[in-house]
């Protein structure tokens, strides 16, 4: 019709008490198949294990969970070899399914929906998808663990410049700077485990809202379905979903890791810097500057943390103000997070591809840990250890060494003994011992400090537990 309204048939699946169909608007903003229809193995098996219950408490007879379970192999099939046809009418994935299943094995397919809901299916099918989700991040923030570990090990002995405020402060080794990510994917990954420990509960069997009278089995569904047990409360199973919010959460913090690696990434592979070498696998070239080594991956990591914070904030917005039980607000939830799904797979992905190709360019860091008076505090504990001066004081005397280098133009190992004992008599030649940036690294062997032999101690903690 002109006016975009289709009043012709009312829904199949629940159009008993509605005289018309919905307008061609309200079937727009109501249908999510073009989403949800991402959930149909999830959906199948939890019709699945839901059927089986039934006919083993005798609500169904086993020849119509036969019947069922065929049907639903066959529409499995006709999705997986994309045979078949989503109709938007049939508003989402749930009816979608349950539709064709009536025309491929008749009344039989009308008795699956009993003791059940959308709502509590929609709670299983996410929450089945959003459990195999964190368990495929957890297998890749493992790979980019093992890809630093490697880089550590190589770089354990390689000195480059610490920075605080992005000014030289002290030398560390590239390897201990690498450490410093394996324990942030390190925690992301125990965050991951955790929300799987947390959402390991079984939704299907909570119906509506209120639970059902008929003599349904929740645990046999919770087990078939590998959950650890089922969910507690009936009411909370269909308005909880914190299980995405944790998923979203945890993809936050860790765009948010990834986002300052490939910060540092973007900064460290400029010619100004140096430090290394992006493989050509992942960087790109200018279209008109023929010189350009680009380093868009790691801008693209960094760029993606941005859709992914985006994702949390909206469905906590969505869910703020939801009296409970279920609303079809919630049916916002599903494009935040498997986008956010994708763009965190997809940053984690490449963040490991490039870690692992990366060239790490030791002159150029040996030369940068040296520059900016990075062994100053060295100087500093030198004079408390060997001239007997409280802290305060070294470090005054410190201050003095470094302005005249600087006056100098030179670093603080090329003053003198005769420049350096007219700052402060105390000092003898030995003082030189400290002043290399490598004997500062191999001096700090605090539990884990920067020491290669300290860092060496960290990594073979980890190979243990990745
Ligand atoms: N497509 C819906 C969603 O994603 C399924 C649940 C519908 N429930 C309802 N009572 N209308 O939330």
């Amino acid at each position: 019709m002109a006016d975009g309204t289709d009043q012709k048939s009312s829904n199949q699946m629940w159009g008993g008490r509605f005289a018309s169909g919905p307008s061609a608007i309200m079937e727009e903003i109501n249908a999510s198949i073009g989403f949800d229809k991402k959930l149909y193995a999830q959906d199948i098996r939890g019709s699945m294990a839901h059927a089986a219950m039934l006919a083993s408490k005798g609500i169904i007879s086993p020849e119509d969970k036969d019947k069922i379970t065929d049907g639903l192999n066959t529409i499995l099939s006709e999705i997986e070899s994309g045979r078949f046809e989503f109709s938007r009418k049939l508003e989402d994935i749930h009816m979608n399914i349950e539709a064709r299943l009536a025309t491929l094995i008749g009344p039989a397919a009308g008795r699956l929906h009993t003791a059940r809901s959308r709502n509590d299916q929609v709670a299983l099918d996410f929450r089945l998808w959003v459990k195999e989700e964190l368990q495929k991040t957890e297998g890749m923030l493992t790979t980019l663990i093992a890809a630093f570990l490697d880089r550590a090990e190589e770089n354990a002995d390689t000195v480059m410049p610490g920075f605080t405020h992005l000014q030289t402060a002290q030398p560390v080794t590239f390897g201990h700077h690498c450490m410093a990510y394996v324990e942030m994917f390190g925690r992301d990954r125990a965050r991951v485990r955790h929300a799987i420990e947390h959402m390991d509960e079984s939704p299907i069997g909570a119906a509506a809202l209120a639970g059902t009278g008929y003599p349904i089995d929740r645990h046999m569904t919770a087990t078939a379905l590998g959950f650890r047990e089922p969910t507690r409360n009936s009411i909370d199973t269909v308005s909880d979903r914190d299980f995405a919010l944790e998923f979203l959460s945890i993809a936050s913090i860790c765009a948010t890791h990834l986002s300052r690696l490939a910060e540092e990434i973007v900064i460290w592979s400029t010619p100004q810097f140096g430090f290394i070498r992006l493989s050509d696998a992942f960087s790109t070239g200018s279209s008109i500057m023929p010189q350009k080594k680009n380093p868009d991956a790691a801008e693209l990591v960094r760029a993606k943390t941005g859709r992914i914070n985006g994702s949390l904030i909206a469905l906590l917005t969505v869910m703020k103000g939801l009296p409970l039980a279920y609303s079809k607000d919630m049916q916002e939830d599903k494009e935040q997070v498997f986008d956010a799904a994708e763009s965190v797979e997809l940053a984690i992905a490449a963040m490991t591809g490039m870690i692992r190709d990366l060239e790490v360019r030791k002159d150029r860091m040996r030369a940068a840990a040296g520059s900016g008076y990075s062994t100053a505090t060295d100087l500093a504990d030198w004079l408390v250890r060997e001239a007997g001066l409280p802290f305060r004081d070294a470090h005054h005397v410190t201050g003095n060494a470094v302005a005249l280098a600087e006056k100098k133009g030179c670093d603080l190992a090329d003053l003198s003994l005769e420049e350096l004992q007219a700052i402060h008599p105390g000092i003898t030649k030995g003082v030189f011992d400290v002043l290399s940036v490598e004997a500062s690294v191999a001096s700090r062997t605090s539990f884990g400090g920067t020491a290669p032999s300290e860092v060496k101690k960290q990594i073979a903690w980890w190979r243990g537990r990745n």
